[in-house]
């Protein structure tokens, strides 16, 4: 079944959770569509787990796009979202509104995620056709603003900040929140206040649903964050393997006959 943005407000309302996860490439997009995983986030998330940078904020549109097109190609029924770059939408709702639809127009997504909350941005993009998910809590392009990857909203201050913030971004038009590293209690009730799903990464189980970086699920970085589980140990088979390679190479048993013409 082909997932779209109204999808989650059902699957929401029917109290079924749904599964997101990011992907940069045409493998893991094909392999997490075919799995029937509801929701494929092009995160930004690529500047440090594709282009080693430190942190997502150095990545650009520009280095984004391919990543996005090769994603939306390869899912069939994923719903597909762009995540917009560090400095190609807080200027103005104008900004936002010109790069989300170079990144519709370019990658063929289905929709744009942006941090932090930017009203204005999240309205002007809406009403121009363009379904938004928002995204608040810990938000990584802000990271130096936030002094560090740190919990938000511990104090009932903050906590109360974080709800008044998602009720406005749901107000603007957006589809769906992100809610990153916050207490599992505050997202709750969070999850409850909204309308639209709200999806955890560090936010406990109640939201409506949870997202991870592929690598952090797949066990492939060297390091993982506190909130990821992972589901495989892919770095160290890929290294075995790579190993056990290298050894037939050496050996000469690698190619064997099968592989000769
Ligand atoms: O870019 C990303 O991977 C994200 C998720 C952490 C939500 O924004």
């Amino acid at each position: 079944m082909k997932i779209r943005t109204s999808t989650l407000r059902e699957l929401k309302n029917k109290g079924i959770r749904f599964a997101a996860l990011t992907s940069y490439d045409m493998h893991t997009a094909s392999i997490f569509d075919a799995a029937g995983i509801e929701v494929l986030l092009v995160g930004d998330s690529a500047s440090d787990n594709v282009l080693a940078n430190q942190g997502t904020a150095p990545i650009t549109l520009d280095e984004m796009i391919p990543f996005g097109k090769a994603v939306a190609r390869s899912a069939q029924n994923s719903l597909v979202v762009f995540d917009l770059p560090f400095g190609s939408y807080e200027v103005s709702a104008e900004q936002a509104l010109i790069t989300s639809i170079r990144a519709m127009k370019e990658t063929g997504a289905a929709a744009v995620k942006l941090e932090g909350a930017k009203i204005d941005q999240i309205s002007r993009i809406v009403d121009n056709g363009i379904p938004v998910m928002g995204h608040v809590g810990f938000t990584p392009q802000t990271l130096h603003g936030l002094a560090g990857y740190k919990v938000q909203g511990r104090d009932q201050e903050n906590a109360d900040r974080l709800m008044s913030e998602c009720l406005a971004i749901q107000k603007a038009g957006a589809f769906a929140i992100v809610l990153e590293m916050i207490p599992a209690a505050l997202a709750k009730e969070i999850s409850i206040a909204l309308e639209i799903p709200t999806i955890g990464i560090g936010a406990g189980s109640d939201c409506d649903g949870q997202i991870l970086v592929w690598q952090d699920f797949a066990g492939l970085g060297e390091r993982s964050p506190k909130f990821a589980k992972k589901y495989l140990s892919l770095r160290e088979s890929l290294q075995a393997a790579a190993v056990e390679y290298r050894s037939e190479v050496q050996n000469g048993s690698f190619p064997a006959i099968d592989q000769q013409f």
